[in-house]
């Protein structure tokens, strides 16, 4: 068995069966420990900047990542005219730098404030690790390997695809640059460690607070304030 086998066959189904089984579990025996812990009451201001630009620019990246993937065909013909296919490659990039930013932000602060460090726990550290090394390595891709939005539909489309068939194709991604597969086999590594972090908290958002009650915040210092001018 070769190293292509095992990262891009065997690793990405370990992985996936990881991300099904245990976020089943854990929804089901620790319900409420589905969140992400905000520790927004530590810390606001670089948390505002930071996870606004990351979540901003990470789901508009993965956004256009799932479009290659299931519209492969229209990717391809909006990218026949090179005017398309060089705004669609920099706004990608651009979303690419904009959560890279955010991320950096978040980092720094996890690093820097005190109140947040207590609360910080090894998990945190491994997610926000593997976060840097799924963005960084894309943003690299997407400025050497030119034209992701066009090379992607014929290469990892199929290959995803190969593997949801339990048909995989390797020989679509063995001879790829190992930046691109490391950009790959750590994406797989996020699927593997989301149910065991706080990055379970995407599956609370926004279904969750379609169907929670109403949560009415009384600010009583300010109406004291304003009670006593
Ligand atoms: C197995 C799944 C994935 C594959 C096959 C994949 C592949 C790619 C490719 C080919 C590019 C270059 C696109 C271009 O040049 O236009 C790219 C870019 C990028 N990827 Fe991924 N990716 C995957 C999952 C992810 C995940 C989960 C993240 C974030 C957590 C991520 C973050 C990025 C970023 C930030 C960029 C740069 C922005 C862009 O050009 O769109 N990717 N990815």
């Amino acid at each position: 068995m070769d190293w292509n086998t095992i990262f891009f066959v065997i690793w990405p189904y370990i992985s996936l069966t990881i991300f099904v089984v245990v976020t089943v579990y854990r929804s089901i025996i620790r319900p409420f420990s589905i969140s992400s812990l905000s520790s927004q009451l530590l810390e606001n201001k670089q948390l505002y900047w930071g996870s606004i630009s990351f979540h901003y620019g990470i789901v508009l990246v993965l956004l256009g990542h799932l479009l290659a993937l299931l519209i492969p065909r229209s990717v391809v013909l909006w990218n026949a005219v090179p005017l398309r296919l060089y705004l669609l490659e920099i706004t990608g990039l651009g979303l690419g730098l904009w959560s890279l930013a955010g991320l950096l932000i978040l980092v720094f602060r996890r690093v820097t404030v005190r109140r947040v460090q207590v609360v910080t726990t090894p998990m945190d550290a491994v997610v926000l690790a593997a976060l840097l090394v799924s963005v960084i390595s894309g943003v690299l891709v997407a400025t050497l390997y030119r034209f992701g939005s066009y090379w992607f539909t014929g290469v990892f489309s199929p290959y995803l695809l190969s593997l949801v068939t339990f048909t995989p194709q390797i020989g679509l991604v063995a001879p790829l640059p190992w930046l691109i597969k490391l950009h790959v086999i750590n994406n797989f590594v996020l699927a593997a460690i989301f149910p065991f972090s706080r990055l379970v908290h995407i599956f609370t958002y926004p279904i969750g607070y379609l169907i929670r009650p109403w949560q009415i915040v009384l600010w009583n210092r300010k109406i004291r304030t304003q009670n006593t001018q």
